[in-house]
Order: C-alpha cells, then sequence, then structure tokens
C-alpha cells in the first residue's frame, strides 16, 4: 500500500484521482507516459529515454520543502506526475504542472489534478499566485487551465526552431481565493 499519508502532507484526494508520494517501483508506470512521443509532443521535456525516467524518479523520491511532487494515482494505478513549486518565496509565488498517460485522458483526470495542485499550493507551501505555462498549441491543458480558474496574462513568442517546435507559449496565473 502507497505511504499517502506521509507526514509531508502533500498528499490530496479528489472524487477521481488522489495525488501521492512516488515510489521507487513506479519506474515502468512513470516511463509509460514519460516515454510516449504523444504525450511529449508539447513540452519542453521528452520523449524520455529509460535513463531519463530513471533521473526523474530519483529526484521525485526526495522530499524538498519547496515543492510537491507527486504521482497521480487512480485506485491502484499510477496515472500521471503532477507538481507545484515555489518559484519567488518573497512573493509567495509558484508555479504547476502536470502530465497523464494517454490511455486516461478526457476523463477529467487533469482537471481534478490541478485542483488538487491549487490546493496544495495555496494551504501547504503556503502561496498567493500559482502561475502555468503552456505551448500555444495545446488545446487541452488550455482547457484544463481555463476550467480550474486561471486567467490568460500574457503570450512570450518562442523561437519556432527549437527542438520542440514551440512558436508561442502562453502564460496563465490565479491567485488564492
Ligand atoms: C493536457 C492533459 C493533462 C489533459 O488531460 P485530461 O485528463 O484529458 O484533461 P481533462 O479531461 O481534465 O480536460 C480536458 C479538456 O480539454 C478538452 N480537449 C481535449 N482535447 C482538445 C482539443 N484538441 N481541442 C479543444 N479541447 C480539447 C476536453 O474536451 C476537456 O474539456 P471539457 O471538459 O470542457 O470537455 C493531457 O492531455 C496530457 O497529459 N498531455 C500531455 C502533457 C501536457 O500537455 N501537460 C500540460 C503541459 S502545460
Amino acid at each position: 500500500m502507497r505511504n499517502d499519508q506521509a507526514a509531508n502532507g502533500k498528499s490530496a484526494a479528489g472524487p477521481g484521482i488522489r495525488l501521492a508520494n512516488f515510489q521507487a517501483q513506479d519506474l515502468p508506470a512513470v516511463h509509460a507516459f514519460a516515454a510516449d512521443p504523444v504525450v511529449c509532443q508539447y513540452s519542453t521535456w521528452g520523449p524520455n529515454q529509460l535513463a531519463d525516467t530513471q533521473e526523474f524518479l530519483a529526484d521525485a523520491l526526495v522530499e524538498q520543502p519547496h515543492r510537491a511532487l507527486q504521482a497521480v494515482m487512480l485506485g491502484d494505478v499510477l496515472i500521471g506526475s503532477a507538481s507545484v513549486w515555489v518559484t519567488d518565496r518573497k512573493a509567495k509565488a509558484g508555479e504547476i504542472g502536470y502530465t497523464l498517460n494517454r490511455g486516461y485522458w478526457g476523463n477529467g483526470y487533469a482537471t481534478e489534478t490541478a485542483g488538487l495542485l491549487l490546493r496544495l499550493g495555496f494551504e501547504v507551501l503556503g502561496l498567493e499566485r500559482i502561475s502555468a505555462t503552456c505551448d500555444a498549441r495545446n488545446a487541452a491543458s488550455i482547457r484544463v487551465l481555463e476550467k480550474t480558474g486561471f486567467k490568460l496574462k500574457g503570450r512570450r513568442v518562442e523561437d519556432p526552431e527549437s527542438s520542440t517546435g514551440r512558436a508561442e507559449t502562453l502564460l496563465f496565473n490565479i491567485g488564492r481565493a
């Protein structure tokens, strides 16, 4: 049984999914989505080689006070990763990110994940503002952010010749209610 009730207080549960601590045995489940080129098509990382995922998981297993980097769990199945981290301690500002295995898209799980990340960011990390960035082509993530209450605050032009092919990044944020 996964140690959801760990003392770090960074677990959170919704009606469908929950955010729990990663475990060393999660490598195959994490690599299943992190190595998927469709999952990574709009990301600034991946598709991962196994060594990349091993490095990610080794980092995720280390508890750090400035972040919650959690596994997205559907029952006992790991379906993604989710993170909220402090970007500016003085300003109490942070950022979120999330990735789900393609087999579980379209069920509202990312929207639920983003809502839980906001709860952890505001209530556990003590943030006042949380931002999110995404590729302007990433319609599903834009919709997730809108549904979670984020507002579009700006756009950043990117070099389309970069490895990701990203031409524009959208910048969203939300304040503590
Ligand atoms: C983005 C991602 C997390 C969405 O996960 P998900 O569980 O399918 O999201 P949800 O089901 O909560 O919501 C998706 C919404 O986007 C909509 N959507 C999906 N594809 C879309 C498209 N091509 N155009 C417009 N809307 C789209 C869905 O209809 C849904 O909105 P609705 O509830 O109003 O119908 C998932 O696709 C993913 O992991 N992508 C790869 C990683 C990534 O891009 N992470 C975000 C980086 S900013």
